[in-house]
């Protein structure tokens, strides 16, 4: 049993791992909490880039990480009020969010308010370091894989269904870059805990991937409610 208030599962992965809509899934089949990690790292690069503050300025970066007025509402993201999902949710807005989370300050300054998410009657949480930095004592820790090319692919379809216009070869090199700065950076690297199960989604199906991981999340002790 996790030492959190509530059970805790998570799952950390590069990008285009089917780390989201798998969460989402995971979330909703055990109606608990979903926490989106990547969303603040997302809106601290959108604020600073708004603001003009440079990455390399990590005391004003971090100050924005600790100030910010963020709200998940039925799927969307919030800033003060406003609904930013579509601005968060570019390649270039992911590459933003690795470049600002390479700052330890900015991720000390995120930690409690991803550590507050853990509330009953539990926490499905996604990112890169839940299993490793957040959320050590989770009860169950998925760490999801794929080929780049696969991920690439992924991330191509989901784009253009959000109306982007991508280039494929582009979004390769981008992805595989953004991933490189995540695994190498000296702060909460992409890694998997030591005692995270690791799956490689290339050729499985979201309904698979989702199986799988339920029945590691009952086999940790924790039970899957009737729907
Ligand atoms: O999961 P995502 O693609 O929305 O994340 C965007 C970036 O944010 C990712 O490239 C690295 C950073 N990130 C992080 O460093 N730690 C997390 N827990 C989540 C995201």
């Amino acid at each position: 049993m996790s030492k959190y208030s509530s059970p805790v599962v998570t799952l950390d992965g590069p990008s285009g791992s089917g780390k989201g809509t798998i969460s989402l899934r995971i979330a909703d089949a055990l109606s608990w909490h979903y926490l989106d990690s990547g969303a603040l790292y997302r809106i601290v690069g959108l604020i600073a880039s708004r603001t003009s503050i440079p990455f390399s300025d990590e005391a004003g970066v971090s100050k924005i990480a600790r100030s910010m007025q963020v709200e998940f509402i039925a799927g969307q993201v919030f800033l003060e009020g406003e609904p930013v999902e579509d601005e968060i949710r570019t390649e270039q807005a992911g590459n933003r969010a690795s470049q600002v989370a390479t700052l330890p300050l900015v991720r000390s300054a995120l930690l409690e308010w991803q550590r507050q998410c853990a509330k009953p009657p539990g926490l499905v949480a996604d990112g890169r370091d839940m299993g490793t930095v957040v959320f050590p004592n989770a009860t169950c820790k998925i760490f999801l894989t794929a080929t780049a090319d696969a991920r690439a692919q992924r991330r191509f379809n989901q784009l253009r269904l959000k109306g982007f216009d991508v280039n494929i070869r582009q979004l390769f090199e981008e992805i595989t870059e953004r991933d490189r700065r995540d695994a190498e950076r000296k702060n909460s690297p992409l890694v998997p805990a030591d005692d995270a199960i690791t799956i490689d989604t290339t050729k499985m199906s979201i309904e698979q991937v989702s199986d799988s991981i339920l029945l590691h999340i009952q086999n940790s002790g924790l039970t899957i409610p009737d729907k």
